[in-house]
């Protein structure tokens, strides 16, 4: 991608549109998990936690992800919507970074998005109580046996604690590596009537 591309002198470009091209050519470069991203969340009382989670795909301005709607995440984002998250491609050395808000999917999106994986993984999200003490392996095991003996024979169907996140970004910056750290980065924010932008000193 040039760095015309990505300039700030293009006032209300989307950097969404942006990213969604660096995304691609992350995948192209065949940088390792190209959708694997840092999300950070904050609790109650501004406590951090971050952690990886994996992109599905881009909806209408919202950067989709499933998890657990009773894990950590979930928790922290019930008492604070605000996030932040990370991409980084290494082959490229290029980051994407945003902030925003997250809300729940839609649970029609939860359900046709549960519907694409295969049965293992949908039994797994039965058998995991994600963020919750497990006294051993064994204990996840049974739990799986459990769910693999509840659906025999039948669809399994979305357990009502997994589904899908929307982030809204309002903030992104475009990072990328330049000669002797003198990196180039836009960031953009979203305004009224689109997106300003402006180009930051490394
Ligand atoms: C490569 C990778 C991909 C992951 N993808 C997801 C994911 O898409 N959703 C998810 O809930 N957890 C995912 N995890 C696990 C999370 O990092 C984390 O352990 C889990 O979501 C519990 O986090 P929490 O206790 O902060 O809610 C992934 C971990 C790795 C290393």
């Amino acid at each position: 991608m040039s760095d015309r591309l990505c300039h700030p002198e293009s006032p209300g470009e989307n950097p969404l549109l942006l990213f969604e091209r660096w995304y691609s050519e992350a995948q192209a470069a065949g940088t390792g998990h190209a959708d694997a991203f840092a999300l950070a969340t904050a609790d109650g009382q501004g406590r951090p936690a971050v952690r990886i989670v994996l992109y599905k795909g881009l909806e209408g301005g919202k950067l989709r992800l499933v998890t657990n709607l009773e894990s950590r995440k979930a928790r922290d984002l019930a008492e604070n919507p605000r996030a932040a998250l990370v991409f980084f491609w290494p082959t490229l050395m290029r980051q994407v970074r945003m902030e925003g808000r997250v809300e729940t999917a839609p649970a029609a999106e939860s359900d046709a998005y549960f519907a694409t994986r295969d049965r293992a993984s949908q039994l797994g999200a039965w058998a995991s109580d994600q963020s919750r003490p497990l006294a051993s392996r064994a204990e996840l095991e049974a739990a799986l046996d459990a769910a693999r003996q509840r659906f025999e024979g039948r669809p399994v169907e979305r357990p009502p604690h997994w589904g899908m996140l929307h982030f809204v970004p309002d903030q992104v910056e475009l990072w990328l590596a330049g000669p002797h750290r003198l990196h180039d980065r836009f960031l953009y924010r979203r305004v009224a009537d689109g997106w300003s932008s402006e180009r930051l000193a490394p």
